[in-house]
C-alpha cells in the first residue's frame, strides 16, 4: 500500500497549503492528493517521506499525521459509531503505542474536513472508549481530550503532554464520505518559532516584523533549487531586511542570506539578530551580510554573488496609530508607488530570467463601513505596473484546485492575503517571476 499522510494546515490554510505544494515541487515528489478541506490536507506518495525533516523545512503546517486506514462512513454516523468494533487492544498497541510501556497517555483529536458533521462529543465518545480497552487489556491509560467547545488538541497541549513520547495522538480526519484514521508523528516546534520571534536581541515594533512563519513560508515559495539549498556560492536577497526575520529564517533554513535597508539602524538591528541566531543555531560563518543601500542604488551596492531570489516585506509607509482614512491610504499607496516601482527596475538587474521575487505588499483592512466608504480590504495598485515591467505572477496554488476547492482564498490578482484579527495592515504576498 502506497503510503498516505495528512497536514495540519495553520490558520491561514491557503498560505500554508500554497508552501507545501511549493516545498514538494522543489523536492521533485510526485504526489496524489486524496482529499482537501481547509486545514487539512491529504495526499498519497510513492514513496515514504521523512516527516521529521519536512515538519522543520515548513512554516505553515501544524502537525503531519501518518494515514493509518479508512473506513466508509454513512450520512448520519460520527467516527464513534463507524469505529464501534474496529478497536481491540491488541491493534491499539501495535499501530499506536508500540515499544510503549507502563501508564501511556492518549490525544483524540477530530478533524472536520465537511460541513455540519455530527460530531459534538464524539472524541470523549472515542477516548473513553480506548481507554476500557486498554484497561481491560492490563494497560493503564489517561486520555487527554480536546475542550469541550473544540474538536482536536491544541499543538500546545500535544507538545507539553508529552503525547507523541508517552502514548499517541490518535485523529480521525472526518469527510462527507470516508473517515480516515491517522496517526500524528510531528508537531511543529512552537517554543522555537517563539524564540525566533520574542527573544531576539534587537526588535523594532515599528517597522513592523514579519513573523518567522510567515518569513519561512515566503521563502518556500522561492523555488529555490535543491541542489543550491546549502551552496555558499548561492544567496537569497532581502533588500527590505529591517530586523532581518527573512534572512534570519534563511540562516536556519541552510541558506546564505544577503540583506539591505536604507536605514542605518535597521542594518544595526539585523546585525545583532543575526549573530545572535548564528550563536544560537550554531551556524557556520559566512551565512548572512549586510549592505546599507536605498532600494533604488541596490544593484551598484550590493556585494558579488549569484543571487537565486529574492524575498521581502516592502516598506509600509507610515505607521497609523488608528484605522486610516480611504484618502490617507491612497496617498500612502502613491508615496510608495515610485520605490517599488525603482524597486523592480533593479531587481531585474540582479537576478536571472526565471527567478522569482516574493514579496508582500501592505494591504489594509477597513474595520466597518463608514459614510462614502466600504468595509473590506484596500489593495496596491501597482501590479499590472509590475508586470508590464517585465513579471509574471506565479499561481501560488494550482488554478484546478481554485475551481474545486471554493474555500481556498487566494484573491482575484494571485496573491494570498496574511492577516491577523488584531490588525488592520494586512500582508499581501505575491510570487513574481523575472520574464
Ligand atoms: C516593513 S520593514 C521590513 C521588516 C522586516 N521584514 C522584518 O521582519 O524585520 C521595511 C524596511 O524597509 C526599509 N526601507 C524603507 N524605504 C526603503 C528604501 N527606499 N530602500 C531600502 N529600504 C527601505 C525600512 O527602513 C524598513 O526597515
Amino acid at each position: 500500500m502506497k503510503p498516505k499522510y495528512a497536514f495540519n494546515l495553520g490558520r491561514v490554510f491557503t498560505l500554508s497549503l500554497a508552501e507545501l505544494f511549493s516545498v514538494f515541487e522543489n523536492m521533485g515528489l510526485a504526489f496524489r492528493l486524496v482529499d482537501l478541506y481547509r486545514e487539512i490536507l491529504i495526499i498519497e506518495t510513492e514513496e515514504e517521506l521523512d516527516l521529521q525533516k519536512l515538519q522543520k523545512r515548513v512554516g505553515g503546517t501544524i502537525r503531519i499525521m501518518r494515514v493509518l486506514d479508512s473506513l466508509g462512513r454513512k450520512k448520519m454516523y460520527g467516527p464513534s459509531a463507524v469505529f464501534k468494533d474496529y478497536f481491540d487492544a491488541k491493534l491499539l498497541k501495535e499501530k499506536f503505542l508500540p515499544l510503549r510501556t507502563g501508564k501511556v497517555q492518549v490525544g483524540v483529536s477530530i478533524f472536520p474536513m465537511a460541513r455540519q458533521l455530527p460530531l459534538y462529543g464524539e472524541s470523549k465518545r472515542i477516548g473513553l472508549d480506548i481507554k476500557r480497552i486498554l484497561a481491560a487489556a492490563g494497560t493503564p491509560c489517561r486520555v487527554v481530550l480536546p475542550q469541550s467547545d473544540s474538536l482536536s488538541l491544541p499543538s500546545v497541549i500535544v507538545t507539553n503532554e508529552r503525547l507523541l513520547e508517552k502514548g499517541a495522538e490518535i485523529d480521525f480526519l472526518v469527510s462527507e464520505e470516508r473517515i480516515y484514521l491517522a496517526k500524528t508523528i510531528t508537531v511543529q516546534d512552537f517554543e522555537d518559532y517563539g524564540r525566533r520571534d520574542y527573544q531576539r536581541p534587537s526588535r523594532d515594533q515599528h517597522v513592523g516584523m514579519l513573523p518567522p512563519k510567515v518569513a519561512q513560508m515566503m521563502i518556500n515559495f522561492a523555488l529555490y533549487p535543491e541542489e543550491d539549498m546549502h551552496n555558499p556560492k548561492c544567496s537569497l536577497l532581502d533588500p527590505f531586511v529591517g530586523s532581518g526575520t527573512i534572512i534570519q529564517e534563511a540562516m536556519i533554513m541552510g541558506l546564505r542570506g544577503i540583506g539591505s535597508d536604507l536605514s542605518e539602524k535597521a542594518i544595526e538591528n539585523a546585525e545583532k539578530n543575526l549573530l545572535w541566531i548564528k550563536n544560537r543555531y550554531k551556524l557556520p560563518p559566512g551565512r548572512f551580510e549586510l549592505a546599507a543601500s536605498d532600494v533604488k542604488d541596490l544593484s551598484a551596492n550590493l556585494p558579488q554573488s549569484n543571487y537565486e531570489a529574492i524575498v521581502t516585506e516592502g516598506t509600509l509607509g507610515p505607521v497609523y496609530a488608528a484605522v486610516p482614512s480611504e484618502n490617507e491610504i491612497k496617498q500612502n499607496f502613491k508615496n510608495l508607488e515610485q520605490t517599488y516601482m525603482t524597486a523592480f527596475a533593479e531587481f531585474k538587474k540582479i537576478l536571472k530570467p526565471g527567478k522569482r521575487v516574493v514579496i508582500a505588499f501592505p494591504a489594509y483592512r477597513l474595520p466597518t463601513a463608514q459614510a462614502g466608504t466600504r468595509a473590506g480590504y484596500r489593495f496596491f495598485d501597482i501590479v499590472d505596473k509590475i508586470i508590464k515591467s517585465g513579471y509574471d505572477i506565479v499561481d501560488p496554488v494550482p488554478a484546478v484546485l481554485l475551481e474545486r476547492f471554493d474555500f481556498l482564498q487566494v484573491t482575484k490578482r494571485k496573491s494570498i492575503i496574511y492577516d491577523r484579527k488584531d490588525q488592520f495592515v494586512s500582508r499581501e504576498i505575491f510570487i513574481f517571476r523575472i520574464q
